[in-house]
């Protein structure tokens, strides 16, 4: 039995509440000098009839103390447990070391699978920086849960259906050139799209013409159909060579022309429902009661719109995947609309409408301020990337010119500093994007956690580390202590950031890891003289590298072993 477990069946067989409702009270105070464990006892007040610095006090006192806890001391409305370090060390050791890649993992949503849709790029579409956050916060989020024993499914909901792609086949016949788009791929189109909209405010019969052709790629016209696949084979090219590079998967990519034959049945039902409104030829679905605008159903030429495919993707996701939770990733912008179809699900009586969630998120700006289309300043992703990787690689040459195999290793730090750079801070938060402090090596950035992780590895490839027994009274100095703390609470930020769907947590508790195992490495010689401090502190160096490398794992980046 662990400590944690120790003291809430201690606390239990007192208060007479479960063990395992105490195991979720139980937290880690903010400094180690208020112990390793507390106990708040606000919500035994009301049970108990007394207040909380009381039955604090009589805890403290009362409790039979088990064998691992040192003292319990009363602290206002807390019990603070101290544990006897050594035995802390061991307990935490042995876990890491029985889990090993599984540490911070669990059972805990076996059987359950959960839909992520994130990145939804759109065809024909420059992909550009405002896809990072969505991309990597969904990758993230994917890792995450899958650690935690769901099963999840990446769903890459592509923007491939709209009246855009009439447009796109009327600039093509006109003006495109197989070769050079073949070449050039999706800027290429994206030159046609725009002059497509140049030449059509002085010559509208091209807006008729492109209505026209998005008619025949709705009638399953062969000529329409091919240029239609045409154009997203291209860009899905492009894309798959950026995911590559951040090591990015999906399970589906159903995107909104997969729900054309999926959408009757969405407007049947509505109708049934009676849930449908004529409102100036549209149907829609009428939320005022809920302070807000209509959801629009269908246009009144009949056109389906964005809402209602993801009605209809909502469906097929249940039906499909039986999902227990199903998270969108886009950005704050959308909160409105999807506030909307989520309530139009709701009152459609589909119970399971509390489990779709909206993972919002800020925006990116430059150092400049806002990226825009407009100001033309819009930066590519793939352009970010490799910017990333030869920034990266010079910097590299300068620090270690030694260093085997420099591209593998700058690709690694450079991606990883991105990664990183939009997932330190909670996702409502805007991302300032700036070089400088993307790539500082000291700063708690990508390239510091995965410099400790390295730094653990070279210490023990150097003292030719071998696993053996270990005497944790060696690990019983604040450092080590600290060390250990951070590796512990780790399985609890995990669990967290699923909660939250805030994958920052993960990072936060990597960088506490990082900090404390940094401290621990100056202070204190893991290479000491005495052969059995040597091997504890080898044991703990062991234990933080593994924990760093789950952890960047976990939020998408490499863990090399040599920088
Ligand atoms: N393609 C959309 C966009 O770029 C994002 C799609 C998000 N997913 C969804 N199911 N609506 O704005």
């Amino acid at each position: 039995m662990d400590q944690k477990q120790q003291i809430v069946s201690a606390l239990a067989a007192k208060t007479g509440f479960s063990a395992e409702e105490l195991l979720s009270w139980l937290e880690t105070p903010p400094s180690p000098e208020m112990g390793d464990y507390a106990f708040p006892c606000f919500r035994l007040a009301k049970a108990l009839k007394k207040a909380p610095p009381a039955i604090a006090q009589e805890l403290a006192s009362a409790l039979a103390l088990p064998q691992d806890v040192a003292r319990a001391e009363a602290a206002g409305g807390y019990v603070n447990f101290f544990l006897d370090k050594s035995a802390r060390a061991k307990a935490v050791l042995e876990r890491v070391f029985a889990e090993g890649a599984r540490y911070g993992g669990s059972e805990l949503g076996k059987g359950r699978n959960v839909c992520i849709d994130y990145s939804s790029v759109n065809i024909a579409k420059p992909v550009h920086i405002g896809h990072l956050p969505t991309t990597v916060i969904g990758n993230a989020l994917y890792r995450i849960y899958n650690h935690l024993g769901f099963h999840s499914v990446g769903i890459n909901h592509l923007g491939d259906w709209g009246t855009q792609f009439g447009k796109m086949i009327v600039a093509y016949r006109l003006w495109g050139d197989k070769e050079i788009i073949e070449q050039g791929g999706v800027d290429e189109l994206v030159k046609l799209y725009v002059r497509f909209h140049q030449e059509a405010e002085a010559n509208p019969s091209l807006d008729e013409q492109a209505r026209a052709w998005f008619k025949r790629i709705e009638d399953g016209d062969a000529e329409a159909l091919s240029l239609f696949e045409w154009f997203k084979a291209l860009t899905l090219k492009e894309v798959e060579q950026i995911y590559d590079i951040l090591g990015i998967r999906f399970d589906s990519y159903a995107g909104e022309s997969f729900y054309n034959d999926k959408m009757d049945r969405v407007v049947i039902e509505l109708r049934e429902k009676g849930l449908l409104k004529l409102d100036q030829g549209a149907q829609i679905v009428d939320l005022s009661e809920y302070k807000m605008p209509p959801c629009i159903i269908l246009r009144s030429d009949g056109a389906t719109l964005y809402a209602t495919r993801d009605i209809a993707a909502a469906l097929y996701r249940k039906e499909t995947y039986d999902f227990a939770k199903c998270l969108y990733v886009v950005a704050y912008q959308q909160d409105l609309h999807f506030r909307q179809w989520f309530k139009v699900v709701e009152l459609m009586g589909y119970p399971w409408a509390k489990d779709l969630i909206h993972v919002s998120f800020g925006m990116v700006s430059g150092t400049e301020g806002a990226f825009s289309t407009r100001k033309g300043n819009m930066v590519k992703l793939r352009d970010v990337l490799s910017a990333a990787c030869e920034k990266t690689y010079a910097v590299i040459c300068e620090k270690s010119p030694d260093l085997e195999d420099k591209e593998t290793i700058a690709r690694q730090v450079g991606i990883g500093a991105l990664i990183w750079n939009s997932l330190y801070n909670g996702r409502i938060k805007d991302v300032v994007f700036d070089w400088d402090a993307v790539l500082n090596f000291d700063g708690e950035t990508g390239p510091y956690a995965q410099y400790t992780h390295a730094r653990a590895c070279s210490v023990l490839r150097k003292a030719e580390y071998q696993p053996g027994a270990v005497d944790c009274s060696a690990l019983t100095d604040a450092e080590a202590g600290a060390v250990i703390a951070a590796i512990d609470a780790f399985p609890a930020a995990v669990v967290e950031a699923m909660e939250k769907n805030e994958p920052y947590l993960v990072t936060r508790a990597v960088t506490g890891i990082c900090a404390a195992f940094n401290k621990f490495y100056y202070e204190q010689r893991i290479l000491a003289d005495d052969a059995a401090v040597r091997q504890a502190r080898l044991a703990l160096t062991d234990a933080t590298r593994l924990v760093i490398a789950i952890g960047l794992n976990l939020i998408g980046i490499c863990a090399p072993e040599r920088m």
